[in-house]
């Protein structure tokens, strides 16, 4: 029997999850660790270079995935790529994938494509604009996506409201929900100087459906959104401090540059929900 006709329902998105990378196909296909759901780089699988097809068919059949994009430019003023939704679209129904996350940027200008999250003014201009693309992109889906926030190196002189505000007025006039990057918060905190905790008070909790924990990497002058490291002790306690609001919502850890054993992400995970826990209880996380 092909794998495909083998395909079930999977379980729901719960717990800490972990990036799919590559260099980790291999052993997650070979042992299955116990690991409650996988994040698929979803732009990955539309080109060359992804995972085989049935590479992808076995690993949704084994484990909860959802998809993560880079590729739809919400905040540009090109025309969206309905090709690529439509593939998109086929990739998700064939495996069950539970969700599709995008991000508060965009990526392409005249039809180039930059590999950078470029960022977005937070004017009641883009804002219109944005909401209306999302709108379309979720019509088209037949399904709400999650926009999530990302690390910006600049302000905008036009912006008219802050980040949270933005993040907040979008999810409600997209009617789309949010991905909270609680690294990425930080990294604007160190780079910008945003106040970390007003932002998270701000959020629409009942938005929030998936939250990221991620490195960040120290530069000169500056700090780098790199996924290369671990979850710094500051970004851990702002993590306690979001997810008292948000006990239930699913966690995932992003690691993509340096990419350790597939054992020290499970650590990771581990201790994220070992924290939620502590939160849980009304235990302070105590930062070591
Ligand atoms: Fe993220």
């Amino acid at each position: 029997m092909l794998l495909q006709e083998k395909q079930k329902a999977p379980g729901p998105i719960s717990g800490t999850g972990i990036g799919l990378r590559s260099s980790h196909v291999g052993e997650i296909l070979m042992k299955q660790p116990d690991i409650p759901w996988l994040e698929l780089l979803a732009d990955n699988h539309m080109a060359a270079g992804g995972l085989i097809p049935e590479q992808l068919a076995a690993v949704c059949e084994i484990y909860p995935v959802t998809f993560h994009s880079v590729g739809l430019s919400l905040g540009s003023i090109d025309p969206l790529d309905f090709k690529y939704l439509g593939k998109l679209k086929k990739l998700m129904r064939q495996h069950h994938v539970a969700w599709l996350s995008e991000h508060l940027c965009f990526t392409s200008v005249d039809g180039f494509h930059s590999h950078d999250l470029l960022p977005m003014p937070y004017s009641q201009e883009s804002l219109q604009h944005m909401a209306q693309r999302i709108t379309h992109v979720q019509d088209f889906l037949g399904e709400r996506i999650l926009v999530e926030n990302v690390s910006n190196y600049m302000k905008f002189a036009e912006s008219e409201m802050d980040e949270a505000e933005f993040i907040t007025a979008l999810a409600i006039q997209a009617d789309c929900d949010l991905l909270i990057d609680v690294n990425n918060i930080y990294v604007n905190h160190l780079n910008l100087g945003i106040d970390p905790v007003r932002y998270i008070k701000q959020l629409p909790f009942e938005r929030v459906r998936e939250v990221h924990l991620a490195g960040y990497e120290q530069k000169d002058g500056f700090v780098l959104d790199a996924h290369n490291n671990p979850v710094s002790d500051p970004v851990w306690d702002l993590y306690g401090q979001l997810i008292q609001h948000l006990p239930n919502v699913p966690v995932l850890i992003e690691w993509d540059n340096d990419i350790p054993p597939l054992s020290r992400l499970m650590e990771e995970a581990h201790k994220a929900d070992v924290i939620k826990q502590q939160y849980r209880q009304g235990i302070s996380y105590a930062i070591s």
